[in-house]
C-alpha cells in the first residue's frame, strides 16, 4: 500500500516536471514574468470583482480603486495554486472582504497569483536538490515582481509605512513571502521592514539539503517585525522560526482529517494532504471569529497535554489563535482545534 503510493505519487511529480521543463523551453523568462499577477478586490461586497495592478501602465497604480493609508492584507497560494483556488486562498480574501464589509476593518486586500510557476518539479533520479533549486528560482522571479508592486503602493500612498503591510502565505507561498520580506529590507537598506508575515504550514523546502542546515531562504523572524508560523502537517516545515510557532493538534496530523475512514486515514498518515490544506480553513475562521480560539503556551505537546489536565492553561497563559494573535507573543503554543467539517 504506502510502495505503490509513493510510485503514483512519484509519477504524477515526474509528469508535472516534464510539464515545466516543456513551458520554460518554450516561453522563457518573460513569459514566467508574465504569469505572475497582483490582484486586489474594489467592492468587499463581491469577492468576484478583482482588478489587477501593473506596472506596465503607470495610470494602473494611479487609478487604482484603492483607498489610501491603510493597512494592506496580501494573500500568496501555494505550489499549483492560484488566487480562485477554493481552500485558498480564495476564502481567506472572501472572509478579509467580509470583515471589510461589515465595518469591522478597513484595509485593502490584495492576491498574488503566480499560478503555473508553482507546479513542482524534481527531476526524475536527481530528487529533491533539484525541486529546492526549481523553487529558489520561482521564489526570486514572483518575490522580485512582488516587491516592485509593494513599492508602487508606497510610493502611491496606498500605505504610508512597509508596516501596514501583512502577507500571509501558504505552503510555497509563506516561503515566497520570505523572499519578499528581504527584498523590502534590501532595497530600502536596511531602514524598512514588512510589518507581518504569517506562513500557514509552510513547505519544508529550503531548509535542510546535503544534510546540512541553510537558514538563507527560509522564512524566518527576521524577515519582518512579527512572523507568526502555523504548523499543521508533515509537509510543512519542522521546528521553530516565527516570533511565535503554533502547533495545532501537535502540529503533524489534523483531528479534523482522520474521521473520514481507514483509506483515508492511511493517505493522510503518509502525504498529509489534507492536514497541510485545513490551515487554509483555521486561518478563515480566525478572521471570522476574533477570539474564538484560543491556544496555550507550552514547549511540546506532551507539556501542553499535561498543563491541560492540571488546568495550567490559565487566561494568562492563553492567546488568540491566528489572525488576531498579540504581536508582543512570543514562543511555541499548542491547542486541540475543534472539529471542523471539510
Ligand atoms: C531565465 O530563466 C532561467 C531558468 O529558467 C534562469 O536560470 C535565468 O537566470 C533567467 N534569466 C533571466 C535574465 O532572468
Ligand atoms: C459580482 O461581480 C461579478 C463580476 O464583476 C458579476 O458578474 C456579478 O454579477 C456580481 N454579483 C453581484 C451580486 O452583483
Ligand atoms: C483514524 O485515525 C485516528 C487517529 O489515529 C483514529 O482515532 C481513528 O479511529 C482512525 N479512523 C479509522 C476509521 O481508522
Amino acid at each position: 500500500m504506502i510502495n505503490s503510493t509513493l510510485f503514483v505519487l512519484t509519477g504524477i511529480l515526474c509528469i508535472c516536471e516534464v510539464v515545466v521543463r516543456t513551458s520554460a523551453q518554450n516561453h522563457g523568462n518573460k513569459s514566467e514574468e508574465d504569469a505572475i499577477h497582483f490582484y486586489y478586490y474594489p467592492n468587499p461586497l463581491n469577492s468576484s470583482e478583482r482588478e489587477e495592478l501593473s506596472l506596465a501602465s503607470s495610470s494602473s497604480f494611479k487609478n487604482a480603486k484603492l483607498q489610501r493609508d491603510r493597512h494592506a492584507k496580501i494573500i500568496v497560494h501555494g505550489a499549483g495554486g492560484s488566487c480562485l483556488k477554493l481552500d485558498f486562498p480564495f476564502r481567506a480574501v472572501e472572509a478579509y472582504l467580509r470583515a471589510k464589509a461589515s465595518g469591522r476593518e478597513n484595509y485593502n486586500v490584495f492576491c498574488l497569483d503566480y499560478g503555473p510557476l508553482g507546479q513542482p518539479g524534481p527531476i526524475p533520479g536527481d530528487g529533491l536538490p533539484s525541486i529546492r533549486k526549481r523553487y529558489e528560482y520561482v521564489g526570486e522571479l514572483v518575490s522580485e515582481k512582488a516587491t516592485k508592486m509593494i513599492l508602487g503602493l508606497k510610493a502611491n500612498g496606498f500605505v504610508s509605512d512597509f508596516e501596514q503591510i501583512h502577507i500571509i502565505g501558504h505552503s510555497l507561498g509563506g516561503q515566497i513571502s520570505g523572499f519578499i520580506g528581504r527584498k523590502i529590507q534590501e532595497k530600502s537598506n536596511y531602514q524598512n521592514m514588512l510589518g507581518r508575515i504569517t506562513g500557514l504550514d509552510i513547505m519544508n523546502i529550503f531548509l535542510v539539503y546535503n544534510n546540512e542546515v541553510h537558514l538563507k531562504n527560509q522564512l524566518d523572524l527576521s524577515d519582518a517585525k512579527f512572523v507568526d508560523i502555523i504548523h499543521t502537517s508533515p509537509i510543512g516545515l519542522r521546528g521553530d522560526y516565527g516570533h511565535v510557532d503554533f502547533y495545532p493538534d501537535g502540529g503533524l496530523h489534523q483531528r479534523s482529517c482522520l474521521t473520514k475512514g481507514p483509506v483515508s486515514n492511511v493517505t493522510e498518515m503518509i502525504i498529509g494532504g489534507c492536514s497541510h490544506v485545513i490551515v487554509g480553513k483555521y486561518w478563515e475562521n480566525s478572521i471570522d471569529h476574533p477570539n474564538a480560539i484560543k491556544a496555550c503556551k507550552a514547549e511540546s505537546w506532551e507539556r501542553y497535554e499535561s498543563k491541560k489536565k492540571s488546568r495550567e492553561c490559565r487566561p494568562d497563559d492563553s492567546i488568540t489563535f491566528g489572525e488576531y494573535v498579540p504581536k508582543d507573543t512570543r514562543g511555541k503554543y499548542y491547542l486541540d482545534y475543534p472539529l471542523i467539517k471539510i
